[in-house]
């Protein structure tokens, strides 16, 4: 065993708005033993993710909410330091929903295996993990671009937006990144390869700067935030185009619910098509995801950035960080060496 105390980040309170650090709270608990068929990890990597302020509501989702005195829960990589099941060997690296904690007992069954020789094992939680594949199977399965389509993405310099992008980039499509600083839009171009990069903060007409930046219009719309970004955007839609419903960032931590969805005259004149997605329903199809992924990755097709914070206790300020844009890449929190 290498320590005996656990540190624990639970949910103290239900926040109002955006998050603050009393909505948190830190405690030390003795490490739980795992019983037949589980497993004992040490965290390595946690990673933190704007789906979770939902889970802090309690509010009907596709994943119910955290209780009050729970562990935060999100996805984490870890190592096996007591195996109870054949499937796994002290030792072992794994992936699963393992929560702001230092160690986790969890279900075999439930764990992913990772091999750290093919790449960092963060990226089991970034570019190799759920967010890669939202990517992959939001832009692939529902944009369904072909190479003469201008592709916008919202948050385009984040965990997902970045390979959808890039992705949409090597079928030959012009993409279009909208982003929150002047950093992030010199990286989407100069790193990523995106054709032109929107700063939404300091833009004087977003409509209008979108327009430049697709004149041909906009066949596919990758939306991470919602808002007045994508009010912008349907302003610039192409006829059938396609919009991906991803995420909303902008209103995770709104008090008042939205009036109901805006512009929608602009969808019915140029006969597009809105899309919700939730990464899950593709488990199925995970592995071919991964493969491919994999594959780009390994010959320098595509790339990723993390934002690594270090320290358990410092995770409830990255994780209210992460919902003002203070990331830049995918955000996680360094838990054990
Ligand atoms: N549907 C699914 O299955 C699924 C799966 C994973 C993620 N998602 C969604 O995908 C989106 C991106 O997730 P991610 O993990 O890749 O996060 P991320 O982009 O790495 O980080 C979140 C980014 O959102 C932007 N943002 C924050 N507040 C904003 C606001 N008020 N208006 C506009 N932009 C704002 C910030 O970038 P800027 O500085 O550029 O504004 C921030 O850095 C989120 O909405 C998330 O919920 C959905």
């Amino acid at each position: 065993m290498v320590q005996d105390q656990n540190l624990r980040v639970l949910l103290a309170r239900r926040p109002t708005g955006a998050p603050t650090p009393e909505d948190f709270s830190i405690v030390s608990d003795a490490v739980s033993a795992p019983a037949p068929g589980d497993v004992l990890v040490q965290n390595l990597f946690l990673s933190l993710d704007p789906y979770m302020r939902g889970r802090m509501n309690d509010a009907k989702s596709y994943v119910p909410p955290i209780q009050i005195g729970e562990v935060m829960g999100g996805g984490a990589v870890g190592r096996v330091i007591r195996s109870e099941s054949p499937d796994f060997a002290q030792g072992d690296i794994v992936e699963g929903l393992l929560g702001w904690q230092q160690f986790a007992v969890a279900k075999a069954k439930l764990l992913r295996k990772i091999d750290p020789t093919l790449a960092p094992v963060s990226t089991a939680l970034g570019v190799l993990g759920m967010p890669g594949l939202t990517a992959y199977f939001g832009l692939l399965d529902l944009g369904k671009p072909v190479p003469t389509d201008t592709v916008v993405v919202s948050a385009a310099s984040g965990a997902v937006g970045s390979l959808v992008g890039q992705i949409a980039k090597r079928l030959g499509c012009r993409t279009v990144g909208v982003v929150g600083s002047a950093d992030k839009a010199q990286y989407i171009t100069d790193e990523l390869g995106y054709d032109a990069a929107i700063n939404y903060r300091t833009a004087g007409n977003l409509r209008k700067e979108i327009r430049a930046a697709a004149p041909d219009g906009v066949n596919v719309y990758f939306d991470n935030v919602g808002g007045p970004v994508t009010d912008a955007v349907f302003e610039n839609l192409a006829q059938r185009a396609r919009i991906v419903i991803c995420g909303q960032i902008s209103q995770y931590n709104s008090t008042e619910q939205e009036l109901g969805p805006r512009n929608l005259s602009r969808i019915l004149v140029t006969r597009s098509r809105i899309e919700g997605f939730i990464v899950f329903d593709y488990a199925d199809r995970y592995p071919q995801g991964l493969k491919d992924l994999s594959g780009w990755l390994a010959n320098g097709e595509i790339k990723y950035k993390e934002d690594i914070v270090k320290g358990l206790e410092n995770a409830p300020a990255a994780f209210i960080g992460l919902l003002e844009g203070k990331n830049f890449g995918k955000l996680l929190v360094q838990i054990a060496d």
